[in-house]
């Protein structure tokens, strides 16, 4: 087993990481503070191929493999995780299912603006009712005889909703049916019929806009249905298969970002008269910290492995894409409450990012299907049953 990076992966990481050390984690504080939306850095970012990262350069993107977007995503979380959900759901979310099942028109006018980092896109499958227990969505789309669909019903938490120019939804258009009577449809969210909610207030990523949105008799024309009718539940899975390694790759990094600081501070932070890093209680947690945190990054990068062997052979990666987000947001929950012990009271003031990476980490553990939903999928992938 080879554990170097090639060329071009450390060439992107390298990329990534100056970008978010220069530009993203100085002003991660101010955005956690006001929850402003980040567009001028989500530019930056499309300008360096960080909003398509895996996308081909025909569609505006910069044609790397999935391990380079781990490295990528590693270094913007550890800059600032709202970032790097903005960073996830444009990548894995928007991009990656209209790669797959989309048809030429649909790459170049959906995918381009989204990877270039000109426009921003959304991934809409969560509903008021519906959040695990995804077939049980309402929202409804009607065909109509010239083949265009009507679309009625409400989306909630969605990233990006309050910003999106772009939208990938799903709606039950054969309930009948359950998850094979579900669809896929790109919105152009400037078209009549389409609204957005108040933005969620939140106790993490507060930069990353969430919102409701609703449809009222949104007409989606036949070029924008994604995949065949019945085909969007398959989509879904599919596309959530690839961003629980963006989610994965962004717990690592706030992991990182939070054992940093915590190995820096336990040196220099001295009582009863010795740095604080000298007593066995701090050894145990910081090797405990360390392992688990390398632990997650084996991973979260042997999942970017298995999606780029699973591309080349059209096989499944998504039984290794959900153990490694199970393992690093429980590592990244885990790491950021230890970080915010050993720092003392300076762990719980907002002068320091700790108490910030101990929010942001939880997220990680709820969206793309939470824990328990991740070893539902781990042990139903193990033993076969259902
Ligand atoms: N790839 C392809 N197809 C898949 C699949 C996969 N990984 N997993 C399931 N399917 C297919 C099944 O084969 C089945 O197809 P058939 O009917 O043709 O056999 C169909 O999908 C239904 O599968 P299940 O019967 O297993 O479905 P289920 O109702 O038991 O639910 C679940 C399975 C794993 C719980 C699923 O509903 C799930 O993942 N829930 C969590 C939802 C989630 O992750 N939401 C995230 C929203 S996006 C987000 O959160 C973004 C963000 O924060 C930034
Ligand atoms: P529920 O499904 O109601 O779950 C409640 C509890 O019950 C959880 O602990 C859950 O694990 C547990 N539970 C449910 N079913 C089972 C079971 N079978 N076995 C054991 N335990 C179970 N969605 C989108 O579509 N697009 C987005 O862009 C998006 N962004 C989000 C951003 C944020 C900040 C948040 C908070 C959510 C976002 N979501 C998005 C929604 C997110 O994916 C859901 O919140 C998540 O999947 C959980 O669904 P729920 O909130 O309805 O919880």
């Amino acid at each position: 087993m080879d554990f170097r990076f090639t060329d071009e992966q450390l060439m992107i990481q390298d990329v990534a990481r100056r970008i978010a050390q220069e530009k993203i984690a100085p002003s991660a504080e101010h955005h956690d503070r006001t929850g402003e939306f980040p567009r001028e850095n989500i530019r930056l970012l499309g300008e360096n191929g960080l909003m398509g990262i895996e996308v081909p350069a025909e569609y505006g993107g910069a044609g790397m493999d999935p391990v380079s977007y781990v490295l990528a995503m590693i270094e913007i979380a550890a800059g600032d995780a709202a970032h790097s959900t903005i960073v996830s759901v444009n990548n894995s979310l928007f991009c990656n299912g209209i790669l797959k099942y989309g048809t030429e028109e649909q790459k170049q006018k959906y995918v381009r603006a989204i990877a270039e980092g000109r426009e921003i896109g959304a991934f809409a499958l969560t509903e008021p009712q519906s959040g695990s227990d995804a077939t049980a969505m309402r929202c409804r789309a009607v065909r109509q005889d010239d083949g265009s669909y009507i679309v009625n019903g409400k989306k909630s938490w969605i990233t990006s909703g309050p910003v999106a120019k772009y939208i990938v939804l799903f709606a039950m258009s054969e309930p009948d049916r359950g998850a094979r009577g579900v669809t896929a449809f790109l919105i152009d969210t400037d078209l009549p019929g389409f609204s957005r909610g108040k933005t969620e207030p939140k106790l993490g990523i507060r930069a990353s806009a969430t919102c409701e949105i609703e449809f009222a008799d949104f007409r989606v024309a036949p070029e924008d249905v994604l995949g065949k009718d019945g085909e969007g539940f398959k989509i879904a899975m599919g596309v959530l298969d690839a961003g629980r390694i963006g989610i994965a790759s962004q717990a690592v990094g706030i992991a990182r970002a939070a054992y940093e600081a915590t190995l820096a501070y336990v040196k220099e932070r001295k009582a009863f008269g010795a740095p604080i890093g000298t007593f066995q209680m701090t050894q145990a947690k910081i090797a405990d910290m360390k392992c688990k945190l390398d632990a997650a990054t084996l991973l979260t990068l042997r999942a970017g492995w298995a999606k780029a062997e699973a591309d080349r052979t059209g096989g499944r990666f998504g039984n290794e894409a959900a153990i490694a987000k199970l393992f690093a947001s429980e590592a990244a929950m885990w790491i950021t409450h230890q970080a915010v012990q050993l720092h003392g009271g300076m762990g719980y003031s907002k002068e320091m990012p700790l108490e910030r990476y101990f929010r942001d980490a939880k997220i990680t553990e709820i969206y793309e299907g939470t824990s328990e939903i991740q070893r539902l999928v781990i042990a139903r992938n193990e033993t076969g049953l259902r």
